[in-house]
């Protein structure tokens, strides 16, 4: 059985380990956007996009095939990030990095997500493992653009300086990591000594090895998810909740 902690009574040893923790690594995925009214990758899709399944456009190959049906897809889905904004789960974590670097510790936020909500928080050492809904970049030249503006006017969008294809900024299965990214993440995992995974499904690698790493390098670990995943067996400690209620009680149990 898995150690399963209720909100009301958050172990002592787990509150001495966030309290004493010198270098926190959080990886984050859909499940912290969820409240923010972001739908997770793998809910049911809606309205036009019932009949696809994501894992299915989110493939170089699925934009090589039908290059506007891709694009207009990652559009709605950026036209709808600009329409939500952080919940209390971001804000939490943004406390949490300020309280590690005023004690002169490190707080690394590695993220599985593309809509830039943690950005938008406040949070300062934050890893884009995936990428950014938010960044387009040219597939001729390379040039990449924040998109925060309305809808494009043309799928995909047209880039301003080669009039080259613009694709999404983001990582496509089968694609790699981008190299900085990966890298930072590594060298936060070698110091880290208390890794949390929050609202993943833990199944998508190499972002579901990094709790593995993480406590092979001696780190003390805590799942928080409002489900069962696979890291909830391997975890010290699995909060079976909601991330944006989790986070603040837990920094609340633990700093006051
Ligand atoms: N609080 C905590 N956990 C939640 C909440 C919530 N409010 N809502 C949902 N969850 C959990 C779900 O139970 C699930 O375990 O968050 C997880 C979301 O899982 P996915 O939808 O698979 O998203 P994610 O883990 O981020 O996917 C990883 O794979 O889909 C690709 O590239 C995509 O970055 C994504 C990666």
């Amino acid at each position: 059985m898995y150690p399963l902690v209720r909100m009301t009574d958050f172990p002592p040893a787990m509150l001495d380990a966030v309290r004493s923790a010198r270098h926190v690594v959080a990886l984050t995925g859909a499940g912290v956007s969820a409240e923010s009214g972001v739908p997770t990758f793998r809910d049911a899709q809606t309205g036009l996009w019932a009949k696809y399944d994501p894992m299915e456009l989110a493939t170089p190959e699925a934009f090589a095939r039908d290059p506007a049906l891709v694009s207009r897809w990652y559009d709605e889905r950026r036209q709808m990030r600009l329409t939500t904004q952080p919940n209390p789960g971001h804000h939490a974590l943004v406390r949490w990095e300020a309280l590690q670097r005023a004690g002169g510790e490190s707080f690394t936020l590695l993220t599985q997500n593309v809509d830039r909500l943690h950005h938008a928080a406040g949070s300062v050492n934050v890893v884009e493992l995936h990428g950014s809904l938010m960044v387009w970049r040219c597939t001729a030249c390379g040039e990449e653009r924040e998109e925060l503006g309305p809808a494009f006017q043309q799928h995909p969008p047209r880039c301003g300086t080669c009039g080259g294809t613009r694709r999404p900024g983001v990582v496509w299965f089968g694609e790699a990591l981008p190299g900085q990214a990966l890298e930072a993440a590594f060298d936060a995992l070698r110091r880290c000594d208390l890794f949390l995974t929050i609202g993943t499904s833990a199944v998508v690698h190499p972002a579901a090895s990094f709790l593995h790493d993480a406590a092979e390098h001696g780190a003390a670990t805590i799942e928080i998810n409002r489900d069962h995943t696979p890291a909830s067996d391997v975890v010290g400690w699995t909060l079976r909740a909601k991330s944006g209620e989790a986070l603040p009680a837990m920094l609340d149990a633990a700093f006051g």
